[in-house]
C-alpha cells in the first residue's frame, strides 16, 4: 500500500480534479448536517477533507466517528473549494478533498490537552512531550533547530573546519559548574565527569594539528536552571590554530550573517559593535548589555564629591563611586514598584536605592534636601533631567553599583516596555575580559572565563607583579539581545605560563599534575598558538524563534528542576546496579 501521494501542505487550486492520498492527524472535524468536514494535519500543513453521505455513505459514516488526534489516511478528488469558502490562512485553502475512500490507521484517545492551543502548564506539556511536539509552533522550533544547525555545518566546513567528536564520558574540566559523574564499574570508586565543555580535548587537537576543529557538542553541568539554562545543553564548539581574536570574531560574525539569512530571511550587517567589559560595566552594569534601549549609568563621583549626603561622601571616600541611571518619564513609578525595585537592589548588594522623581517642576525624594544647588544642576545636566523623569541611584563599591545598577535598568526597561521593536537584533562583541576575579567568599582568586585563557600580553607584567585583578584577558563574548550566545578566548599554550596560571588560582602542583598533566606535558611537545570559541546553540535557537524559554527549542528538556518529565528521569535504580558499580546511597530526600 502506498500511504500518501501528497503533504497535506501540498495541494493548490491548480491540482483541482487530480486524485490524492494523504495522511494525518484528525486536527479538528465539524458536522455541517451530515456533510463532515475534517482538518487533516501532518508535519507540512492541513488540508480540509470533506466527507458527503449523499456521494460515499459508508465513507461519511466512518468519519462521522473520528475523533481529534486519530491517525487516518484518506483518498479523493481535489476540489476547487466554493466561491467564499477559501481559507485565506491555510496554503491549502482553495482547495478541499472529496473523501470517496478511508482507512483509520490508529484511533486515539481523548488528549490530556488540545493539541490546537498553547496550555500554560508546562509540566503537563513536558510529561506528554509527543503531543506537544505536535503543535506547528513547536515543530516548527524543531524544524528551525535543523535549519540553523545545518548552515553553520555548512559554513563550517566551507571555511575548512572539520567536526571531530570528543568523548562524553571525560575527564573533568572546570568550566564554573558542577560536574555530573558517572561511576565507573572497571574501575571501582573511579568515576568519569561528563564534559561541562570539551575544552581540554579541543586544545589536544590543535597540538595534533588539526587546526581547524568544530564540534556540535552536548555540554552537562550541574547548576541552577532559569529560562535560558539548561543542564544538559548544546554548544557549537570552535578551535583553531595560528589566529588571532579578529579572526575568530570575523568567522563567527560570517556564522551568523549566514544563519540569520538561512533561518530568518533576515540580512544582518557586520562587523557588530565590540566594547570593552569594563566600558560594559560602566555603561550598562552588565558583562551581556542588552542595548536595544538607552537608561545607561552615567557617573557622579565628581558631582557628589563634596557631598553633604552621607551615602554618597561616604562611598566616594572609601574608594566606591556614586552613579545613577535616568528613567525618563517614569516619575508616576508606583510605591509597590519603588519597593520591588530596592528589593532587586539589596539581593545585588546594595544597601538601598535613593531616588528622585522630577513631578511638577518639583524634585520629590528623601534625599534632596541634602544636595546644594551646584550639585543639582550639575545633575540635571549630567542626566539631562526633565519633567517627569525617575533619578535611580547607586552609592557603593564599583562592583556593586554597577551591578545593582545594571539589573535595576533591566527591570525598568521591562516595566516601562522600552524594546519597542521585537524584531530588532543587537549584536555585540565584550572584549578585554579581566582574566581572574577575586572570590571573598573563598578567599582566592579563580579565572572569570577558565584556566586556559590567555592573558593580554601586554598584561603579563602585571600577573608577575601580583597585580591579578587588573590583568586583562584575551577573551570575547557575543551578545545578542543582552543574551550571552557566545564566549571564547585565545589560550595559553606555554606550558610554563599555563604553570603559571595554576598557581595564581592556587591549584597545587600535585593537583596540576594529576588533573591537568596532560596539558601540561602536550605544551611541551610543540603546541600551536591557538584560540576559539563556544556558541551556546539552544539560545541562538531560542532568540532566533522568539521563544521565550530554551526548553521550547529542546525537543525533550528537563524541567526547572533538572526533570526529564515524560520518561521520569532522574530515578532511582535497582539496587543491583548500584552494587555493581561499587556506588552506596547513603541519603534519601
Ligand atoms: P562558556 O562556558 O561561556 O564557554 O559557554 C559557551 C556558551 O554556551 C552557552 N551555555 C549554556 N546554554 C544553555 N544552558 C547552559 N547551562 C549553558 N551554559 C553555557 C552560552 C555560553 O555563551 N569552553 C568554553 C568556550 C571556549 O572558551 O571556547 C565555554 O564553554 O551561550
Ligand atoms: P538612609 O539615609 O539610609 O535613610 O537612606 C536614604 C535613601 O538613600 C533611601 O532611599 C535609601 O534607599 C538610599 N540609600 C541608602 N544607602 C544607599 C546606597 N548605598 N546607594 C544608593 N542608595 C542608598
Amino acid at each position: 500500500m502506498t500511504y500518501r501521494t501528497h503533504h497535506c501542505g501540498a495541494l493548490r487550486a491548480t491540482d483541482a480534479g487530480s486524485r490524492a492520498s494523504l495522511c494525518g492527524w484528525v486536527d479538528s472535524r465539524r458536522d455541517h448536517g451530515g456533510v463532515i468536514f475534517i482538518d487533516l494535519r501532518d508535519r507540512e500543513g492541513i488540508t480540509q477533507v470533506v466527507f458527503r453521505p449523499e456521494e460515499h455513505a459508508d465513507v461519511a459514516a466512518s468519519a462521522h466517528d473520528l475523533r481529534s488526534e486519530d491517525v487516518i489516511k484518506i483518498s479523493g478528488k481535489v476540489a476547487p473549494r466554493l466561491a467564499g469558502t477559501e481559507n485565506a490562512r491555510l496554503a491549502t485553502g482553495g482547495i478541499e478533498i472529496v473523501a470517496d475512500e478511508i482507512e483509520i490507521l490508529n484511533k486515539a484517545e481523548p488528549l490530556p490537552f488540545p493539541i490546537d492551543e498553547r496550555i500554560a502548564n508546562e509540566d503537563l506539556r513536558l510529561t506528554y512531550r509527543y503531543l506537544d511536539l505536535r503543535r506547528p509552533e513547536m515543530s516548527g522550533n524543531l524544524r528551525l533547530r535543523h535549519r540553523v544547525t545545518k548552515t553553520i555545518r555548512d559554513v563550517m566546513d566551507a571555511e575548512g573546519f572539520l567536526e571531530i567528536e570528543t568523548p562524553v564520558l571525560s575527564k573533568s574540566t572546570p568550566e564554573g559548574a558542577r560536574d555530573f559523574l558517572v561511576p565507573s564499574r572497571l574501575t571501582p570508586g573511579s568515576f568519569y565527569a561528563l564534559p561541562q565543555a570539551p575544552q581540554q580535548y579541543k586544545q589536544l587537537l590543535m597540538v595534533a594539528g588539526v587546526e581547524k576543529y568544530f564540534q556540535v557538542a552536548r555540554c552537562f553541568r550541574d547548576e541552577d536552571l532559569r529560562a535560558d539554562r539548561q543542564p544538559e545543553f548544546t554548544q557549537l564548539d570552535v578551535e583553531a590554530s595560528f589566529i588571532n581574536q579578529d579572526d575568530i570574531i570575523a568567522l563567527v560574525e560570517k556564522l551568523m550573517i549566514a544563519v540569520f539569512q538561512e533561518a530568518k530571511g533576515v540580512t544582518l550587517s557586520a562587523p557588530f559593535p565590540r566594547i570593552t567589559h569594563e566600558e560594559a560595566m560602566n555603561r550598562y552594569g552588565s558583562d551581556k548589555p542588552d542595548t536595544r534601549f538607552g537608561v545607561e549609568i552615567a557617573d557622579l563621583g565628581d558631582v557628589f564629591r563634596a557631598s553633604q549626603f552621607k551615602v554618597f561622601r561616604g562611598a566616594l571616600d572609601s574608594g566606591g563611586v556614586v552613579k545613577a541611571i535616568n528613567a525618563k518619564g517614569f516619575a508616576g513609578i508606583t510605591t509597590g514598584q519603588i519597593e520591588e525595585l530596592t528589593g532587586m537592589a539589596k539581593l545585588a548588594g546594595a544597601k538601598g536605592l535613593a531616588f528622585i522623581k522630577v513631578e511638577n517642576g518639583e524634585w520629590k525624594s528623601p534625599i534632596v534636601k541634602f544636595f546644594s544647588d551646584a550639585e543639582k544642576s550639575a545633575l540635571t545636566e549630567r542626566l539631562g533631567l526633565e519633567e517627569g523623569d525617575l533619578v535611580l541611584f547607586g552609592a557603593d563599591t564599583w562592583e556593586t553599583v554597577c551591578l545593582t545598577l545594571g539589573r535595576v535598568r533591566l527591570r525598568v526597561a521591562e516595566i516601562q516596555k522600552l524594546v519597542k521593536d521585537p524584531a530588532r537584533l543587537n549584536f555585540l562583541w565584550v572584549v578585554d575580559f579581566p582574566l581572574l576575579g577575586w572570590s571573598a567568599e573563598e578567599q582566592r582568586w579563580h579565572a572569570i572565563h577558565h584556566p586556559f585563557t590567555r592573558p593580554k600580553a601586554e598584561d603579563i607584567p602585571l600577573l608577575e607583579a601580583g597585580e591579578y585583578g587588573k590583568v586583562r584577558s584575551v577573551a570575547y563574548d557575543i551578545v545578542l539581545n543582552g543574551v550571552e550566545i557566545g564566549g571564547g578566548s585565545l589560550r595559553i599554550h606555554e606550558s610554563d605560563l599555563q604553570a603559571k596560571m595554576f598557581s595564581v588560582l592556587g591549584v597545587s602542583e600535585e593537583t596540576q599534575k594529576s588533573m591537568f598533566g596532560h596539558m601540561l606535558n602536550a605544551f611541551r611537545f610543540g603546541a600551536p598558538p591557538h584560540g576559539g570559541i563556544a556558541l551556546g546553540l539552544d539560545r541562538l535557537v531560542m532568540l532566533i524563534a522568539g521563544a521565550d524559554s530554551i526548553r521550547d527549542v529542546i525537543a525533550f528538556p528537563k524541567n526547572n528542576r533538572g526533570v526529564e518529565l515524560m520518561t521520569g528521569s532522574p530515578a532511582e535504580v535497582d539496587p543491583k546496579q548500584l552494587r555493581e558499580l561499587y556506588v552506596q546511597v547513603t541519603k534519601k530526600t
